[in-house]
């Protein structure tokens, strides 16, 4: 099959949900567009921004990198060591080498010189490996990005993740989970920086394929400690219906994302910041940010601790290594 765009070369990338199929030169094109317009029409990023790119080792995040480098950003990598014997030495490793081969030094936060490696961390708070990851990802991004000035933190979550996570949200009907899910969340008081997901309109597929095509080497092996099979079967039953109706994942999640004033209204948004939220049909603003895609949660202040922002006296990173320091 040639490609459908240059009608040249031979089409390696098959798109049936864009009813496209195109040659490397072209995806690379496509992918790049679908990308920038993400960032474009919801107003994630500026060119003033200074963003924290929040980098795993796996493929979603460093194509996200990638691109947001290719596109001219202003980014520094930020690595989290989780303390998991085996895979968090390869995953780091991959990190080091994507960067040094751009002349770039991420910053690594070792959770093992913290007090806090994941499987320990875990086993002393008496929780799931993947909850106490979370707690401590999300407080790392935060901090780092806080405490060296950056403006904006982007992880590679893509549109398999999101709709995923919708549908998990709308199964349980909770409230409070799909108001805070957009790809911008704006940056709030305390120390909140924003957060944002630039790869938010591109499949897992197609963020394999750019990454395979551009030769970016990623660890392809999963967590050893992830149980969340939950969103496993989200993704699944997503997949089975792409696959009999292609083009229904993207559908869903923009459909969200479009909702109108009504929905919006009813999921904690406040008035007026819906042209934010439609982004897609939304108009252009001249300043970026300008509005809120979704409120920033409801923070009580600053953690006593380590001043961090939190719901609560201390935060629950703090709470978390109270826990284990004491166990
Ligand atoms: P996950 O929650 O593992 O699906 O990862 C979602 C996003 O969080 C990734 O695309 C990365 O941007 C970021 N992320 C996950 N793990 C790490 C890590 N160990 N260090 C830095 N960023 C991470
Ligand atoms: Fe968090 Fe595995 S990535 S526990």
């Amino acid at each position: 099959m040639k490609c459908k765009r240059c009608r040249k070369a031979a089409a390696a990338v098959d798109l049936p949900s864009h009813h496209s199929a195109f040659c490397p030169d072209c995806f690379f094109l496509f992918f790049r567009r679908q990308v920038s317009e993400g960032i474009r029409k919801l107003r994630l990023l500026s060119p003033d921004d200074r963003v924290l790119v929040c980098v795993s080792g796996g493929k979603d995040s460093l194509v996200l990198w990638d691109m947001l480098m290719e596109l001219g950003y202003r980014t520094e990598g930020l690595h989290i060591d989780l303390g998991i014997e085996g895979y968090s030495d390869r995953s780091r490793e991959k990190v080091l080498a994507y960067a040094g081969a751009r002349g770039k030094e991420p910053i690594v936060v070792d959770l093992r010189s913290e007090g806090v490696p994941i499987p320990d961390a875990a086993k002393h708070a008496r929780k799931e490996e993947c909850s106490v990851c979370g707690t401590v990802k999300r407080y790392f991004f935060n901090r780092v990005a806080a405490q060296r000035g950056f403006t904006a933190v982007a992880t590679g979550h893509n549109l398999d993740d999101e709709a995923a996570r919708l549908l998990g949200n709308l199964l349980h009907w909770d409230r409070d989970h799909l108001s805070r899910q957009h790809p911008l969340l704006p940056e709030g008081p305390e120390g909140l920086v924003r957060k944002v997901k630039p790869l938010w309109r591109v499949s897992e597929m197609e963020t394999a394929a750019y990454g395979f095509l551009k030769g970016i080497d990623y660890v392809t092996e999963e967590c050893p400690m992830s149980r969340d099979a939950t969103s496993l079967v989200y993704k699944e039953a997503l997949s089975v219906i792409e696959e009999k109706m292609p083009g229904t994942r993207r559908n869903f999640y923009q459909g969200f994302l479009r909702q109108d004033r009504e929905v919006i209204g009813s999921l904690g948004v406040p008035a007026g910041d819906e042209e934010a939220i439609r982004g897609e049909d939304g108009p252009e603003r001249e300043a970026a940010h300008g509005a809120a895609a979704v409120p920033a949660a409801a923070f009580a202040g600053a953690c006593i601790s380590c001043g961090a922002p939190a719901y609560t006296e201390t935060c629950s990173y703090c709470r978390l290594k109270e826990r284990v320091i004491k166990t």
